[in-house]
């Protein structure tokens, strides 16, 4: 990497934040984590107990006010990643935001207009991304060696019971913005859209089945992508034990990931081809596979990357976040109505300005 420039990092939200840290404290020569700031300060005192000059706070204002920042990184509850985010771009940071991004297609809109007025660049966590399952995908379908893509299958089989929703923020409509569809089940959405393109139609059934909240935590969802392909995606949160699985038939070749609930990504995906000789050939090409940097240590990479120009970076980024941003519309509108809801989505949208009932 280029290691000329080095950018001061406030992370705001001690919790997932805490994984964020060791991403940044991965790459010395490139960030240096200065300020954390969260309400609870022995929260973010904790996980800074390695950074000896770190600045703690409780007040987000100390951070915005601080020249010396030149990225926030918001860990924060859902409903304050748009106020933040805006209030960190007006005052001219780069800004990294963790998921779900924003609580509508208006919101992402407006960050998008923002960040090109202001000149700042603005990343939303998407970490699965960063998983050698996932780049070996990327390397054969580089290669051409995958063919048109049929059908796909997702599973985010999950367990979270009561303790997980001790948390006051989670499975409200204030809080948390939605459900298992725009928290759990986002990242292998995005993943799917990164293999498979972007999303035409989408047919849901979303319900309440497992807790006590007030979303979702069951989906059936069906989507037909722009290509053509189809596919499924399975979410509940109340499995026994975790788990993700990620199926896709290739006209050459079928692929099925690790079941990593959280890294998704990464492990042991196959790559099974329709004969022996294009196996060999796809394994050819797996064989001379690079080390890659995995989730938080890699995503953090490639923003620096990107920051500094390098050519073969590509973080996610904010087509990423308004695809997203509107497969969730596309999903709660299907459910709702009972009809097939086609993508893009526009500003005279009935949901535009947000899906929360
Ligand atoms: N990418 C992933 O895999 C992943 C995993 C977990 C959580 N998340 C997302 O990260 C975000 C945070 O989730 P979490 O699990 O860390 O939540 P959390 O509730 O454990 O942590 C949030 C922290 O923010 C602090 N906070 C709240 N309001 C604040 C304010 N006004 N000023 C300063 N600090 C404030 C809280 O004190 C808390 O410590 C959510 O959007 C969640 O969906 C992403």
């Amino acid at each position: 990497m280029n290691d000329q420039v080095k950018f001061n990092v406030a992370i705001i939200g001690a919790g997932i934040g805490g994984s964020h840290l060791e991403g940044y404290c991965a790459w010395p020569k490139n960030y240096q984590v200065t300020m954390i700031c969260d309400l609870d300060v022995e929260r973010a005192k904790a996980i800074a107990k390695d950074l000896p000059n770190c600045i703690i706070t409780s007040g987000i204002e100390q951070v915005l006010n601080n020249p010396d920042i030149d990225i926030v990184d918001i860990c924060l509850p859902p409903h304050l990643h748009f106020p933040i985010m805006m209030k960190a771009l007006d005052v001219g940071k780069h800004v990294v935001c963790e998921k779900p991004f924003v609580s509508s297609l208006a919101e992402t809109d407006q960050i998008i207009a923002k960040a090109k007025s202001v000149g700042k660049r603005v990343f939303p966590i998407f970490q699965y991304r960063y998983g050698i399952g996932f780049q070996r995908y990327k390397l054969l379908q580089t290669k051409g060696l995958l063919g048109k893509a049929f059908t796909a299958s997702l599973e985010t089989h999950w367990d979270r019971r009561a303790a997980y929703y001790a948390i006051d923020w989670r499975g409200t409509w204030a809080g948390e913005n939605g459900g298992t569809i725009v928290s759990h089940a986002t990242h292998i959405h995005d993943l799917a859209t990164q293999m498979l393109g972007t999303v035409k139609n989408v047919s849901a059934f979303l319900d309440v089945r497992v807790n006590p909240i007030e979303t979702e935590d069951c989906a059936a969802i069906s989507m037909q992508m722009a290509s053509g392909a189809l596919l499924t995606s399975s979410i509940t949160l109340g499995n026994v034990g975790d788990m993700s699985r990620i199926r896709i038939c290739f006209e050459h070749v079928t692929i099925e990931s690790g079941l990593q609930p959280y890294t998704i990504g990464a492990g042991d995906w196959t790559f099974t081809a329709r004969n022996e000789t294009h196996q060999k050939a796809i394994d050819a090409e797996l064989a001379i596979l690079p080390k890659i940097e995995e989730r938080f240590h890699g995503l953090m990479a490639d923003i620096y990357g990107a920051l500094t120009d390098a050519p073969q970076a590509s973080p996610p980024n904010l087509a990423d976040a308004r695809h997203s941003m509107e497969l969730i519309t596309a999903i709660y509108h299907a459910d709702r109505t009972g009809r097939r809801q086609s993508l893009p989505i526009e500003s005279h949208h009935p949901l535009y300005n947000g899906w929360k009932p």
